[in-house]
């Protein structure tokens, strides 16, 4: 895994942004993964900066976001519809057409899951997969014990991730219980990925997923299998790196490497 230590969440945002719109003036009908929560709401920002002010193009986009809570409709000001739409869609010019995000009020799920793992085979694939991490070391809705084969299906969030999200809702008991996600299968199938930290709170969850050993009970350590994966984090998601000061070398050599 590339690790990439920023000092500040803006900074780490930004280098994210940057790859984002790299891919997106080499191929304009890339299809772009996306992720919800705190995490991404920086990079989400600079997307929508790059739009207006440098004409950053997602007319020809299509995304897949990673997941949606079951039970919330897509007007519900907690559901991953509502949060997306008021984050990133309504400001940049992507197609409506080609948005994808998990039904969190369909009345099949298994039909659901079904289809949108076919759509994102029929779209090509997904380039470039947005991720955050959950403090149990989830990445979507992968809690620990999830198979690092699963696909698109409903899981039973972990009591952490319930009280961990209830700070957005008006109390716990409002936290819905069940998520369909991606599963860790199917992100690994994306051609590229960026997991995002920032704070200390997500240290010990980065350092698992980067320097501990692959588990089902870390789920974002799968991404040590993929061939092209980044970290990047800010200082407090770094701060329990053992190897910090080797990341840091391999980033200030990178550009004399032959
Ligand atoms: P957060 O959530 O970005 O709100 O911390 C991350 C996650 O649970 O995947």
């Amino acid at each position: 895994m590339e690790i990439i230590v920023r000092e500040t969440a803006q900074e780490m945002s930004k280098t994210a942004a940057r790859v984002v719109a790299r891919l997106l003036n080499s191929k304009p009908d890339a299809v772009i993964g996306l992720a919800t929560g705190s995490t991404p709401l920086g990079l989400y920002q600079e997307l929508v900066r790059m739009h207006k002010e440098e004409g950053l193009d997602f007319s020809q986009a299509t995304t897949f976001n990673l997941d949606e809570y079951v039970g919330l409709t897509q007007q519900h000001p907690q559901s991953y519809h509502y949060f997306m739409h008021e984050n990133l869609f309504k400001h940049i010019n992507i197609a409506k057409q080609n948005i994808y995000i998990p039904s969190g009020t369909t009345d099949n799920y298994q039909a659901f899951c079904e289809w949108y793992e076919k759509r994102i085979e029929d779209c090509g694939g997904i380039d470039l997969q947005i991720l955050g991490i959950g403090s149990d070391g989830h990445i979507a809705f992968n809690e620990p014990s999830s198979s690092l084969g699963s696909r698109t299906r409903i899981k039973t969030l972990a009591r952490q991730t319930i009280e961990d999200n209830a700070r957005f809702f008006d109390s716990l008991d409002q936290v819905p219980i069940y998520a369909i996600t991606m599963g860790v299968g199917t992100i690994l199938e994306a051609r590229k990925i960026i997991l995002l930290a920032n704070g200390q709170k997500k240290a010990a969850a980065v350092a698992a997923a980067v320097e501990g050993p692959v588990t089902s009970m870390i789920t974002a350590s799968a991404l040590q299998l993929h061939r092209d994966a980044m970290c990047i984090v800010d200082r407090g998601a770094a701060s329990e790196l053992k190897m910090l000061d080797y990341y840091q070398w391999i980033q200030a050599k990178m550009p004399d490497a032959p």
